[in-house]
């Protein structure tokens, strides 16, 4: 017999606070996780989705020092861009907190002295690399040296950007340390070590036996670890950034970031719920699950549990529904190359496209195996299927039913083979969406969900109401209203996926009106809206996108390659200066006219991110010039600015503005920009030679 559960505790993974969120995230974990919590609230389950910022760990103490802020400034900027941009989003968390609060650090901290004191650690000497001048330990991201596979001098204690492969920092060849540049020495240490081969007979039970339910990529990562046989983790380290080690003597040490991060599921419902969260917790009909990408499989399968276990009294996940990873337009999303979507610009750049993201991301999620995103697919899985099926099925049912009966649901009469086949899917199609999502299958799901709307596209197309409208109209009703059943239905069971848009079916469906706004149990039924029911006007449910919109994002994307690709080929010195062009003539140089002038009004270019345009005084005439200053510049703030620029320029067109002239500009290598212009202000016209 299934288990029965009384509550349901869904996790999202916690994502660091050094970067914004992208699509990778996304679709790995946060869209799959809101789907699956926004059906179970509809069916009416006792539900907390979990969620909040990862606030430690090493890289966010480089990244604070690369830009000149502590470590907490760097999270407190991160950690609001990502939750505001998880709310835009519709993500649904009860709660979003954060790894750096009060509470969590008192969670994790009682968490280990209750290991520590039962014992369940062991504790260990080793040798690490020490900066003298700094006084300091280094992680193994503060050393850097030869690579010992490729011979590249920049390589990290952990990893060789150059050619991809692992090290440990005592592999380096002349190691030196990130903070002094000195070569570090070995110093004794000790840290406090899980001891998971004790763990491994249990956790081979636990999930090669009794959870072979699991995604086939999740059961077959953890056999692996488990087949390798499993090794103590230290669960500490020498930084000063992280939960204190709360042991007497252990000055300088704080929590690894993996062992206190998943933690911070248990202080976030802690500090959503200070009353009851250990019934949340710790009572057997809770169902557990934690829903993340494939790199955090180890420690929520295998590590997380194990500290669990260690305490005691919790309750183990249910299930680890894990997806692979998603690249785009065929390359590994990176952050460090910019090569990403993220979110936040996303929501910026396409306001009132929350869904098409959402559906782009679930129809296409890399449940089984990495998946592609690419802008071509976003636009043709938007105009054929949201817009030419979902949108053009509810329109054409909505307009319809105002133009025969006013927006008043009709009365329907004897049904026909095609009304009853039709009527047949409702009840079907949710059943097979129910399965689909209670066993983790998000893009089989939003299928089903979509092949109702092709089903009463369809219908409206085969029994073509407007042709018989004049002749049968007891017939066009019974059209209508069956119509409108499935529109109903397409509310309610799109709820999940796209919530924007079923509220604004609802909407125009007039829900409000009814007695009790339809949830997930009267979906099925045919019988939503009843005779005499009003609805309210139409509006478009999703708009097309014009080619003008993937192209622009394209080529932002070029750019972020081409400027990767620069950047690879060149040596880090030669990096910071742009290297001398070939030699010119004087001629050459007398032949450009270079002139001051006053810009008289800017704007931004409309779907551009780089370009303003502006009308500028030369002396000699007033003309129009497109510059790509947009990121450096508001309009606000060059108009009145005296400038210089090339005024006999060929004209070229730019998205569709000829533009006479071009700005001169200093750039530096790094692509911050700023205007030139005369030390004191001068009439516009003067020639500069
Ligand atoms: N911050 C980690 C990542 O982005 C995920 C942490 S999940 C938690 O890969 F369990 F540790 F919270
Ligand atoms: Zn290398």
């Amino acid at each position: 017999m299934e288990k029965q559960f009384s509550r349901y505790l869904i996790t999202a993974a916690l994502p660091y606070a050094n970067g914004a969120v992208h699509i990778g995230h996304l679709a790995g974990v946060y869209v799959p996780a809101d789907i699956y919590v926004r059906y179970l609230r509809m069916r009416g389950r006792d539900v907390r989705f979990i969620c909040g910022s990862d606030e430690h760990g090493v890289p966010i103490t480089i990244k604070a020092k690369q830009q000149n802020m502590t470590p907490q400034q760097v999270v407190d900027k991160y950690h609001a861009v990502i939750k505001e941009s998880f709310s835009r989003f519709g993500i649904s968390f009860d709660i979003y907190s954060r790894t750096s609060s009060k509470i969590h650090h008192k969670t994790a901290s009682e968490f280990f002295k209750k290991l520590y004191e039962d014992g369940k650690f062991i504790e260990r000497e080793s040798e690490q690399y020490y900066d003298e001048e700094h006084k300091q330990f280094l992680a193994d991201r503060y050393i850097t040296g030869t690579c010992p596979k490729c011979g590249n001098d920049n390589a990290y204690g952990d990893q060789c950007e150059k050619c991809g492969s692992t090290l440990s920092p005592n592999e380096l060849i002349n190691p030196k340390s990130a903070l002094s540049g000195n070569p570090p020495i070995l110093k004794k240490t000790s840290h406090w070590y899980l001891p998971l081969d004790q763990y491994e007979p249990w956790l081979k039970e636990w999930i090669l036996e009794n959870h072979k339910e699991w995604k086939t990529n999740v059961y077959g990562q953890c056999k692996s670890w488990l087949d390798g046989g499993l090794q103590p983790r230290a669960v500490s380290r020498d930084l000063d950034w992280g939960v204190p080690v709360p042991v007497e003597g252990a000055n300088g040490k704080v929590l690894y970031v993996w062992f206190d991060a998943p933690i911070g599921y248990i202080s976030n419902t802690i500090e959503l719920m200070p009353e009851s969260w250990e019934k949340w917790w710790k009572s057997e009909d809770t169902k557990l699950v934690h829903f993340i990408g494939k790199d955090n499989i180890v420690f929520h399968c295998i590590v997380f549990p194990s500290m669990l276990k260690a305490y005691g009294e919790y309750v183990l996940p249910e299930n680890v529904p894990a997806n692979e990873f998603l690249n785009l337009e065929g390359n590994k999303i990176s952050t460090s190359r910019n090569w990403a979507v993220w979110l936040h610009e996303y929501l910026d750049e396409m306001p009132g496209k929350e869904d098409v993201l959402r559906y782009v991301l679930c129809a296409n999620a890399p449940e089984t195996k990495d998946n592609d995103f690419t802008w071509k697919d976003f636009q043709t899985r938007n105009n054929s299927e949201l817009v030419a099926i979902f949108g053009n099925f509810v329109n054409r049912a909505l307009v319809l039913t105002h133009k025969y009966f006013n927006g008043v649901i009709p009365e329907r009469g004897e049904l026909l083979q095609v009304d009853k086949e039709v009527l047949a899917e409702i009840p079907r199609i949710k059943s097979a969406i129910e399965d689909a999502l209670e066993n983790y299958k998000f893009r089989e799901a939003l299928k089903e969900a979509m092949n109702l709307a092709r089903a009463g596209n369809k219908y409206l197309t085969d029994t073509e109401p407007w042709a018989i409208a004049k002749t049968d109209m007891q017939r066009v009703a019974t059209i209508m209203n069956i119509s409108l059943q499935i529109c109903s239905n397409l509310a309610v069971l799109f709820e999940p996926f796209l919530p924007f848009t079923s509220a604004k079916l609802g909407e125009m469906l007039n829900f409000a009106s009814l007695n009790t706004t339809p949830g997930w149990d009267i979906a099925g039924s045919s019988e939503i809206l009843h005779q005499g029911h009003k609805i309210n006007s139409a509006s478009l449910l999703f708009e097309k996108i014009e080619d003008s919109v993937v192209e622009s994002q394209i080529a932002n994307l070029e750019a972020t390659r081409a400027m990767n690709e620069a950047g690879s080929q060149q040596s880090p010195e030669v990096q910071k200066v742009s290297p001398l062009k070939e030699e010119c003539t004087y001629d050459q140089f007398s032949a450009m006219d270079i002139r001051t002038a006053t810009v008289l009004e800017a704007e931004r270019v409309p779907k551009t991110d780089k370009l303003l345009k502006l009308k500028i005084d030369t002396g000699l005439d007033v003309r129009t010039i497109v510059s790509g200053i947009a990121e450096y510049y508001t309009p606000e703030q060059m108009i009145g600015k005296q400038i210089c620029i090339l005024a006999n320029l060929a004209p070229r067109t730019i998205k569709g503005i000829e533009s006479r002239g071009m700005i001169l500009m200093a750039k530096e290598e790094s692509g911050k920009m700023r205007i030139v212009t005369p030390e004191e202000r001068l009439s516009n016209g003067s020639s500069i030679n």
